[in-house]
């Protein structure tokens, strides 16, 4: 598929005595990353400023400190067509494509899968704006619409192609010259696929520190955010012996191990598939459930949540092996708020995940398709019921934050239909949603006053107000 294999220097394999011809070194690195990217449409280049970036891939790892690696590491980030700036620990969704900026140092990504029309139709809305939120606008005004966006688009393809192959050929080399070129300076050109080897053996070695093996670990995140990768991880062996590090009586190994494992599962299925197979599910949860440092169970949880999202089959077998007691604990130990808004969301995002598969085969008239098969066995809801987690979540709107709050009063809206009884019942919720409604109206109105359209406390107010409503 999209292996766009950026190439990349092996950064101990560029001794201090080489760093002489490196800005004409990476102007052909530029050249040949160009080769290889022409093949595949729309590609952009990983190098970016010649002259500025050559210090740059080293100080990569030392930007990123470990603290700024922890604050965020469950964020599940949503590309656009524009390259954005990846925070550390973000998780990106399957079919992303990743790139190191080498000017700003930040890793950048976007949605793979340009979509030539969509991209026009962006284009074009500057000029001739169809207003999409007035309904006054017939089918035939669409229809018209529609037609001039793809004499557009043909436009604007013919001008891009001729512009590229304008490009080409001032760039073009011959790969053979470009490689004699790369052994004359004695540089080593490693594909992602040999970095990932490198990485893995270098893990996997009795013979290397715990710093280097965490280092190799943390390097090894980078590369398997690129779905491709992942998948190559599985082809040799790395995927079990990065499964096999969750066992290190080392906790910044399991931390770590964790963290390269969120990164790989992240909506890549047949990761996700292979991790379950290779015991993943009960390795991360036997870590939830024992006492380990704050650091292992954030990672280790964000690990866990990456497995079970989108994937049923997983969801299945984490309740059968007691999952939800364990987050339960987990949610319940003191000092733990950050993890417990977690395990809300992740909760959130299980029930909300099963009801769109009911909902897409419903639209579809699809009467049984494998994937709500997979869905109906996860018996998600009654679980959480048994265990407490109505309970649970009514209390957890005492977090302070208000992002916490949004999370816990999502979810809570999620769990209505199978905690009604409850909610009702629990004195306190009603309590806290009034203060709470008190408290949002005044930020609303204050917000309204600086003149703010997209109103975050509005939406809570409404948030909190359906909730009242549901529960009266
Ligand atoms: C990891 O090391 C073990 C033993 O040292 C070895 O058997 C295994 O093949 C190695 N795995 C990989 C993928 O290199
Ligand atoms: C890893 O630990 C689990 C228990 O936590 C144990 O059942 C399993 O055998 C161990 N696996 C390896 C490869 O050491």
């Amino acid at each position: 598929m999209n292996s766009a294999k950026f190439l990349t220097m092996a950064p101990q394999s560029r001794p201090p005595s080489r760093m002489a011809p490196l800005g004409m070194l990476l102007g052909l690195l530029m050249a040949f990353c160009f080769t290889f990217c022409l093949s595949r449409q729309n590609e952009e280049f990983a190098l970016t400023n010649p002259e500025k970036s050559s210090t740059k891939e080293t100080e990569r790892t030392e930007t990123k400190a470990e603290e700024e690696l922890d604050t965020e590491v469950l964020e599940v980030f949503h590309p656009t067509h524009e390259w954005q700036a990846l925070g550390p620990g973000q998780a990106v969704p399957a079919g992303s494509h990743v790139r190191l900026n080498l000017q700003t140092g930040a890793k950048e990504v976007k949605l793979q899968y340009e979509d030539k029309f969509r991209n026009n139709l962006k284009g074009l809305k500057k000029g001739k704006r169809l207003d999409v939120n007035t309904n006054t606008y017939t089918s035939q005004d669409l229809k018209d619409a529609l037609a001039k966006f793809k004499e557009g688009a043909e436009m604007e393809s013919s001008k891009e192609d001729k512009a590229r192959q304008a490009e080409v050929k001032r760039l073009f080399r011959p790969i053979e010259e470009l490689k004699k070129d790369f052994d004359e300076l004695n540089v080593v050109i490693e594909t992602d696929m040999q970095i990932m080897v490198r990485l893995i053996n270098k893990f996997n070695s009795s013979s290397s520190s715990l710093e280097e093996k965490i280092a190799a670990l943390f390097d090894l995140e980078y590369y398997v955010h690129q779905m491709d990768n992942a998948q190559d991880l599985l082809s040799f062996g790395g995927l079990q012996v990065v499964i096999n590090g969750l066992n290190s009586t080392e906790p910044a190994v399991k931390e770590y191990a964790a963290f390269v494992l969120g990164a790989a599962f992240s909506s890549n299925p047949r990761v996700q598939v292979e991790a379950v197979e290779g015991g993943a599910l009960q390795k991360l949860l036997v870590i939830l459930a024992t006492e380990q440092p704050l650091a292992v169970k954030k990672k280790v949880l964000f690990a866990l949540c990456s497995l079970l999202r989108h994937f049923p089959y997983a969801q299945q077998q984490f309740l059968k092996l007691g999952g939800l007691q364990v987050l339960r604990s987990l949610v319940q130990e003191k000092g733990t708020d950050v993890l417990a808004v977690r395990v809300v969301t992740l909760l959130y995002d299980l029930v909300t995940e099963k009801m769109f598969a009911e909902e897409e085969a419903e639209l579809t008239q699809d009467t049984s398709p494998e994937k709500l098969q997979q869905y109906r066995r996860v018996h998600l809801l009654p679980g959480l019921r048994e265990q407490g987690w109505c309970a649970i979540t009514a209390h957890l709107l005492a977090l302070p934050g208000h992002d916490a709050r949004e999370k816990v009063l999502h979810t809570l809206g999620a769990l209505l239909a199978t905690c009604r009884d409850h909610y009702r019942q629990d004195p306190s919720l009603g309590r806290t949603l009034a203060s709470l409604q008190a408290e949002y109206q005044a930020l609303a109105s204050a917000e309204l006053q600086d003149g703010e359209d997209e109103g975050y406390f509005r939406d809570l107010l409404g948030s909190v107000e359906s909730l009242l409503r549901e529960l009266r």
